[in-house]
C-alpha cells in the first residue's frame, strides 16, 4: 500500500532518477537545494502524520515527486544538509547562505528554492533575508505532513516554491516562505500552529500574497530592509557570535542568564511577559550581565506587537535594546549578525529599527 502511493508520488524507491530535468531555453532555472524536515518525511502508514521521520528522501526523490515542475522551470537539485529543522544550527546557516549567495552569482541561475523542516524554517528565512547578497527570489518550503501521507502537502508546496523562485515578480522581496498556497515574509512569518498545514501566519501584518496555477500574486511588500540592502557579510565567516534566549514566565529565577553568561554567551534575548516585561530576579540577571559586557535586547513572548524602548524597562538606564515586533527567536538572529559589525547598543538599537 505505502509502495504504491509512493510511486504514486513518483516515488518509486527502485527507480534511479537524476536530479534534474532537460533544459528548455524559455523556462527560468531554478535551483533546488534540500536540507531535510517533514517534507522529505516518510511515515510507517499513509495515516501517520505525527510520529514520522523527517529527513529521509533525498533531493532527487522530491524532485522526481513533482514531474508537472517541468513545465514551469528547468529544475535542478542538491542536498546541503539532510536534517530534522530543529537540528539546524549556526553553522548550517552559514554553509547554506554561502551556497545561495555562490549560486545566486551565476547567470545561469534565476531563483532558488529550499526545501526545509517546517519547525525552525522561520529562522533560517530570515537569516538569508538578511544575508544573501542578490535580488533573485530565494523561497523556502516545507510541509506539515510526510511525503508518504494521504494528502500530502509537500508536493504542492513544492511546485508552487518553484513558480515563485522562477518568477520576475519575486524579485527583491527578500526571502520568501511558501506553504499553503500562500507567500509569506521572512521577517515576520512565524510557525503559528503544531499540525496544521496553514500553520504559518505573520501576525497582525498578514502575507505577501497567494500562488494560483504555480504563479506568485502579491499584494504588498515588507518595508524593512533586506538582502542587497544589509550592512551584514557573512563571505569571511566562519562563526556567529553566542547569543541565546531566556523565557520569561511567572516565578521566573536567574538561573539560566548565569548559565548562558558563564558560557561565555555575548547576547542574551529575553522573551518576556507582555510588552517585554522583566521579572525582579531575571532583571537583576540581566544588568549584571550587560555590566560583564553581554549585549541585552528585550522581546516578547506574546508572538506579536512592538516590544516598546523605554516601556516596561528603562533601556536607556539599563542599556539595553528594545526588539520592535521581531519575536525572541528572529531578535537572536538579528542580534548575532549585529554583533558581528558592533558592540554599541546605540547602533544595534538603529538596526532593530531597521531590519
Ligand atoms: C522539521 O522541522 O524538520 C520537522 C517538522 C516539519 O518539517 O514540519
Amino acid at each position: 500500500m505505502l509502495a504504491s502511493r509512493l510511486a504514486g508520488y513518483g516515488l518509486a524507491v527502485a527507480t534511479l532518477c537524476t536530479a534534474s530535468f532537460s533544459y528548455a531555453d524559455s523556462l527560468p532555472n531554478v535551483t533546488i537545494l534540500a536540507t531535510g524536515g517533514t517534507i522529505a518525511g516518510t511515515g510507517a502508514t499513509s495515516t501517520t502524520t505525527v510520529g514520522y521521520s523527517a529527513a529521509k528522501l533525498g533531493v532527487e526523490k522530491l524532485i522526481e515527486a513533482v514531474p508537472e515542475m517541468k513545465t514551469i522551470a528547468n529544475v535542478s537539485g542538491e542536498q546541503v544538509f539532510q536534517i530534522a529543522s530543529e537540528n539546524m544550527t549556526n553553522d548550517h546557516w552559514l554553509k547554506l547562505a554561502k551556497r545561495v549567495n555562490e549560486l545566486l552569482k551565476q547567470s545561469s541561475v534565476d531563483g532558488i528554492v529550499i526545501t526545509h523542516g517546517t519547525d525552525t524554517i522561520e529562522e533560517t528565512a530570515y537569516f538569508l533575508n538578511l544575508v544573501v547578497k542578490s535580488k533573485k527570489p530565494v523561497v523556502i518550503v516545507g510541509a506539515m505532513r510526510p511525503a508518504t501521507a494521504i494528502s500530502a502537502d509537500g508536493p504542492i508546496n513544492l511546485y508552487n516554491a518553484v513558480g515563485i523562485a522562477g518568477s520576475k515578480d519575486a524579485q527583491g522581496r527578500g526571502v520568501l516562505v511558501a506553504l499553503n498556497d500562500e507567500i509569506q515574509g521572512a521577517r515576520e512569518v512565524t510557525k503559528s500552529n503544531t499540525m496544521l498545514a496553514s500553520t504559518f501566519r505573520a501576525p497582525d501584518l498578514g502575507s505577501l500574497g497567494y500562488v494560483v496555477r504555480g504563479k506568485p500574486v502579491f499584494y504588498r511588500a515588507t518595508a524593512r530592509k533586506h538582502t542587497v540592502d544589509t550592512e551584514f557579510d557573512i563571505g569571511k565567516l566562519d562563526q556567529l557570535p553566542e547569543v541565546d534566549v531566556v523565557y520569561g514566565y511567572a516565578n521566573a529565577k536567574r538561573t539560566p542568564i548565569d548559565a548562558f553568561v558563564a558560557g561565555g554567551d555575548v547576547g542574551l534575548v529575553h522573551a518576556g511577559t507582555g510588552n517585554g516585561s522583566l521579572a525582579t530576579p531575571v532583571k537583576e540577571a540581566l544588568k549584571e550581565a550587560r555590566a560583564k559586557g553581554v549585549i541585552v535586547v528585550r522581546s516578547s513572548r506574546t508572538g506579536s506587537g512592538i516590544t516598546a524602548r523605554n516601556g516596561e524597562a528603562n533601556d536607556d538606564e539599563l542599556d539595553f535594546v528594545a526588539a520592535d515586533n521581531l519575536n525572541a527567536q528572529k531578535a537572536r538572529i538579528l542580534l548575532m549578525l549585529a554583533l558581528t559589525k558592533t558592540r554599541d547598543t546605540k547602533d544595534i538599537q538603529r538596526m532593530f529599527e531597521v531590519y
